[in-house]
């Protein structure tokens, strides 16, 4: 599984037969590295309605014909605009073509910019094959993430780091701690003013407790 960063939360899973769009972000995001127009996906997993997660979707959704896969709120809305969509909750996984999808608890709110209710906000698990890869999507630190690193072997965990909105560098490395993850990147960070914070103390840190962190700029690549 190849998982490309297109800055802020935005990542490109590519199995090597699909390709699934997580938080495409694009319209609006200073540190994003693609053009709508140029990007291709089979299925798009918004974690919940705000802007910066949602973004693009239903337009990015329309011209690759790609499914939508959310809570079940956001699907509905996707499917008023004409957009094929696969109703979710939290807690539930639905086996796909590509593998396997589980949404995951997230503690942060959820509505789409124009106020509508999106149900609650999610992170997303992804396995292909014997590889999981977790996205914590915007999430402030909960007990419940020592459950995900005892139920699985967790190749990849990228998780918000950018502290006002969810969870700050501390918070994350105590994350690190429940989830352990082979690799960790950061997300959710220096993308706006309101989240700076620094990746480089956190990369620090994970490794102090013995886990390898790595810091993705747009356009990178991570394979597990
Ligand atoms: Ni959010």
């Amino acid at each position: 599984m190849k998982i490309k960063f297109h800055g802020h939360a935005f990542v490109e899973v590519n199995t090597g037969k699909h390709i699934i769009l997580i938080d495409p972000f694009i319209t609006g995001n200073p540190d994003c590295d693609v053009k709508l127009e140029d990007v291709k996906c089979d299925f798009i997993i918004p974690t919940h309605g705000h802007g910066d997660n949602f973004g693009d979707t239903i337009e990015l959704a329309k011209r690759n014909n790609a499914t939508v896969i959310g809570m079940f709120e956001v699907a509905n809305y996707c499917g008023a605009q004409g957009v094929t969509a696969h109703p979710m909750n939290t807690g539930g996984g639905y086996n796909f073509p590509f593998g396997r999808v589980k949404l995951t608890t997230a503690h942060h709110s959820s509505s789409f910019p124009d106020g509508t209710y999106a149900g609650d906000a999610h992170g997303v698990l992804i396995t292909v094959g014997d590889k999981t890869f977790y996205q914590a999507g915007d999430t402030g630190l909960f007990y419940d993430m020592k459950l995900l690193g005892e139920m699985y072997k967790i190749d990849a965990a990228f998780l918000p780091i950018g502290d006002d909105f969810t969870m700050g560098v501390d918070d994350a490395v105590k994350a690190v701690e429940f989830i352990q993850p082979r690799i960790v990147v950061p997300v959710h960070y220096n993308t706006f003013d309101i989240i700076k914070s620094d990746a480089n103390d956190f990369k620090r840190k994970v490794e102090s407790i013995g886990k390898k962190c790595v810091i993705m700029k747009a356009g990178d690549v991570l394979e597990i």
